[in-house]
């Protein structure tokens, strides 16, 4: 299968107020295949959202972004406005975590849902614009969808409200579908009907789907693709499913901090120590300070991202696989 999105060097600072750069993506290189379903983990802090907003090109007026992406072999780190419309939409659909934020309060769903395809497609029959939300809705398991197409968002829970937010991504029938930090604001049980329905869809929609998320847990329920990054940087990708399949330190880690909602293992645990600066660059590891494994060696060079055992991990002395 083809390659749909293909990163290579991405690099995006944000100016602060005074003139300092936050590197927020440093030569981030990424290749996601057709209909393949990926999710990006990390800490607060590390790019994930920068990386989703680029794939749209929809970065603040402060950042600035230098590299390639391209979607299904088109370059759109040069298009304007205009050009991405029918990128932005029509064929990658975004979710964002705060469903209540992303819908307009004053608008009913009718509106906002119409409005979406109206300006898109270019449909204005009534009739045929209600069969499309109302399918919509069906398609995101609203079972009372009549009732929820005439609501204003207040009137709706958090989980019906992001519901309500991928019908409106899938309405324009989207061939990516990224999902970033979807389930934040949800309660528990709300979040693993949403990750349910996303399986659904990517199924149903032979979507590519792209799940970003703090939570290891969760994009180990969906994909079995996981692409760790850590300040801005990918340091590992591949198949994992366990513990027993991490290869950096870092996603050892992120394995014991999961907070076990099976087991209730209530304890929540943190990774010791913080992200590094963001405002530098290091030519070391940049999870040295932090790493469980760290060795001198490991702060005098800068690492790249090479196949360790069966992932690809950017680490000097990874758990399995290179000879140390
Ligand atoms: N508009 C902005 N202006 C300046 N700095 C920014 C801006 N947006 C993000 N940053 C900084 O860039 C870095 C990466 O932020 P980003 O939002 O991409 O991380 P994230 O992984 O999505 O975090 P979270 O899990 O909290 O959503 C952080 O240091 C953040 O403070
Ligand atoms: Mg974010």
């Amino acid at each position: 299968m083809g390659n749909i999105i293909e990163i290579n060097d991405l690099c995006v600072n944000y100016r602060t107020q005074n003139q300092e750069k936050i590197y927020a993506l440093r030569n981030l290189k990424l290749i996601i295949k057709k209909g393949e379903t990926v999710a990006i983990v990390g800490e607060s802090g590390c790019g994930k959202s920068t990386l989703a907003i680029s794939l749209i090109n929809l970065l603040p007026e402060n950042a600035e972004v230098s590299g390639s992406i391209k979607i299904d072999g088109k370059e759109i780190l040069d298009k304007n406005n205009k050009e991405l419309q029918n990128v932005r939409g029509e064929k990658i659909g975004m979710i964002f975590q705060e469903p209540g934020a992303s819908l307009n309060p004053i608008f009913s769903i009718k509106e906002q849902i119409e409005e979406t395809i109206k300006f898109h497609k270019k449909i204005s029959d009534k009739k045929i614009l209600k069969d499309m939300s109302i399918n919509l809705l069906r398609e995101v398991g609203i079972k009372d969808a009549e009732r929820i197409y005439e609501s204003f968002p207040h009137q709706l829970s958090g989980g019906l409200q992001q519901r309500v937010m991928i019908a409106i991504a899938l309405s324009l029938s989207p061939e990516i579908l990224i999902a970033d930090e979807p389930t934040t604001s949800l309660d528990v049980t709300v979040q693993a009907q949403i990750i349910e329905l996303l399986n659904k869809l990517k199924k149903q929609r032979n979507l590519t789907t792209i799940l970003i998320t703090h939570d290891l847990h969760l994009a180990l329920e969906l994909s079995k693709r996981i692409i760790v990054i850590y300040a801005g940087e990918v340091v590992e990708d591949g198949y994992i499913k366990s513990e027993k399949d991490a290869e950096h330190p870092y996603t050892k880690a992120l394995f014991e901090i999961i907070p076990d909602v099976i087991k209730k293992r209530k304890k929540f645990k943190i990774i010791k120590g913080e992200l590094p600066d963001m405002k530098k660059i290091y030519e070391r590891c940049n999870f040295s300070d932090r790493c469980n494994f760290v060795h001198e060696k490991c702060r005098e060079i800068s690492l790249e991202l090479v196949r360790a055992d069966k992932n690809y991990v950017r680490c000097l002395f990874p758990l399995k696989g290179r000879k140390k």
